[in-house]
């Protein structure tokens, strides 16, 4: 299992496998993936991926200014140049790897989105991850040169000092069907591993999205920035299951509109671009309908999209009503806001790279420095390709930089590595037989105390905070951590253990991420300081290890 000249990714969404896609024309790649292979946060992008320069009347410099719109003054304007500019050759690449994007005639078909003042969304109905995901694996199983194992969680990063430096050299990882831990070392590691969702109660992320990579990173010393960013979608499917079943935002965008149960219209009273307003906006005004008026849920009534137009635009979220018995052009569709998307995560340049060496990410779990306060709709794939191809060109020498910021440089040429490496962070319980310690507490307990962290993040650190919330959510964290150490006795010793522990770690980052942010700015909405404090709070949030805020 050991062999320091491979790359190992870890995570098999869009960003693990584009990367891995690229590097295996030069070096073996060995990916793994904590569930199945498809079990990724990208099977479940509904909308699409926005690529500017395609529409007649489109050009990236119109999506930058979009872009920096949205991101409310934290978006790094070089990171966002280098997206939209680079965007459109990486889609073809999808393409080209057998991604069918929906065409009308020889063009694409391109969708709207809120905050985008042109049509640039490429999809494939509402089931673009899902079609991405599909050819991507297809041309993963073709590519001699990448190994995919399943059911291996990573759970912490194995670093190692070479020469006065911390590096990364692979992971340790848990073959959960085995039970036995395995130190994967490599070259390079990739973290794809994705969001944080199942921070929250309600969420449209998977069961899988616990914030692992975000929590390896931290603990192995890698800064993470911008935490406190979570977005929260405006129209998931009420009543939420997990994870909450989402309505894409794409039908606002073909002409849907948010009503409350009446039959009013009420986004307009908030902003003058109504139901296509950006999705904080969206989501701050559902919320506080559904606040004031102590309702449940609003409506998204479709009646705009005649039903054969739905179902043929639509069709994933036509097949989600049917199953659960909604009429959508009958009644409308009942939704509420889920947490979706976290803008932060580990710190990253612009080729990928962590602070910590040897140690690349891309996609959700990186924070590039794109969507700044706020994420443009359908920003997050299109900057993940992007920065997949970039930390690949890096690797492989085809392209790379001067040094940039205060980066350390990862090796570029795979070495053996004489050093013992080790684990970063969780001390984990070894057995002689390098089995793992077979006294775990029951799954349903784990689920509890999961559910708890849930609710207390959803209460406390949801789309409209306060000092005093903010306050509780760092006491309640602490309480459960101590609870959970008490259990483990300082270990956990499952994937359901892991992935608690991981939710826990972010569940602190974003918590002191947001009481630091004394304003209110894109996502981070505090009611206690409303404005934004551009004196104060023009900046990102960046914590590290030793970091005490
Ligand atoms: C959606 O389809 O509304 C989600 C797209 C995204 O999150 O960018």
């Amino acid at each position: 299992m050991t062999d320091p000249s491979r790359v190992l990714v870890v995570g098999s969404g869009i960003a693990g496998l584009t990367f891995a896609l690229k590097v295996a024309r030069h070096l073996p790649v060995l990916v793994i993936t904590k569930k199945r292979r498809a079990d990724s946060n990208t099977n479940f992008a509904r909308g699409g991926i926005a690529a500017a320069g395609l529409g007649p009347d489109d050009d990236p410099e119109l999506h930058l200014r979009d872009t920096l719109d949205a991101g409310a003054g934290l978006t790094d304007q070089e990171v966002a140049e280098v997206v939209v500019r680079e965007g459109v050759e990486r889609v073809r690449e999808l393409v080209d790897w057998g991604v069918r994007f929906r065409r009308e005639g020889a063009r694409f078909s391109l969708g709207m989105e809120g905050g985008h003042s042109r049509r640039r969304i490429l999809h494939a109905g509402d089931r673009t991850g899902k079609e991405i995901e599909r050819a991507l694996l297809e041309a993963v199983a073709r590519d001699e040169n990448i190994q995919v194992l399943e059911h291996f969680l990573a759970v912490d990063l194995l670093v190692t000092r070479v020469g006065g430096q911390d590096v990364c050299r692979g992971v340790l990882a848990l073959d959960h069907r085995k039970g036995e831990l395995r130190s994967l070392t490599a070259s390079t590691t990739f973290l794809a591993t994705g969001g944080s969702g199942q921070l929250f109660l309600h969420t449209t992320n998977p069961r899988i999205a616990t914030g692992d990579g975000v929590a390896m990173a931290y603990r192995a010393g890698a800064p993470v920035a911008n935490m406190e960013f979570i977005q929260f979608h405006p129209t998931a499917l009420y009543p939420t299951e997990n994870p909450a079943f989402l309505l894409s935002e794409a039908l606002r965008g073909e002409g849907a509109v948010l009503r409350r149960r009446d039959g009013t219209p009420f986004m307009e009273e908030y902003d003058p671009r109504g139901s296509l307003a950006p999705r904080d906006v969206v989501a701050r005004a559902i919320h506080a309908e559904m606040k004031d008026r102590g309702e449940s849920h609003v409506v998204l009534d479709v009646s705009a999209l005649p039903p054969e137009d739905f179902e043929a635009r639509f069709p994933g979220a036509a097949e989600g009503c049917r199953s659960r018995d909604i009429d959508p052009h009958a009644d409308g569709i009942p939704v509420v806001p889920a947490a979706h998307y976290i803008c932060g995560g580990v710190r990253t340049d612009l080729w990928g790279r962590t602070e910590l060496a040897g140690l690349f990410a891309a996609g959700e779990v990186a924070h590039t420095g794109i969507h700044g306060a706020n994420r443009l709709a359908s920003n997050s794939l299109l900057e993940a390709v992007v920065f997949s191809h970039r930390a690949a060109e890096f690797l492989t020498g085809a392209s790379g930089p001067e040094p940039i910021h205060t980066h350390t440089e990862a090796p570029r040429n795979p070495e053996r590595d004489p050093e013992a490496t080790g684990p970063a962070g969780i001390s984990w319980p070894e057995e002689p037989n390098g089995g793992v310690a077979a006294d775990e507490p029951p799954l349903e307990h784990l689920e509890a105390l999961r559910i708890r962290l849930q609710r207390l993040m959803w209460e406390k650190v949801g789309i409209v905070r306060s000092d005093r919330e903010l306050k509780e959510a760092t006491e309640g964290v602490a309480a459960l951590r101590q609870e959970v150490e008490e259990l483990w006795k300082g270990s956990p010793r499952s994937v359901e253990g892991v992935e608690l522990e991981n939710l826990l770690t972010t569940a602190e980052l974003v918590v002191r991420s947001a009481r630091s942010r004394k304003e209110s700015r894109g996502l981070h909405y505090n009611r206690d300081h409303p404005q934004a404090d551009d004196h104060r709070f023009s900046r990102d949030t960046v914590l590290r290890r030793s970091t005490t805020i």
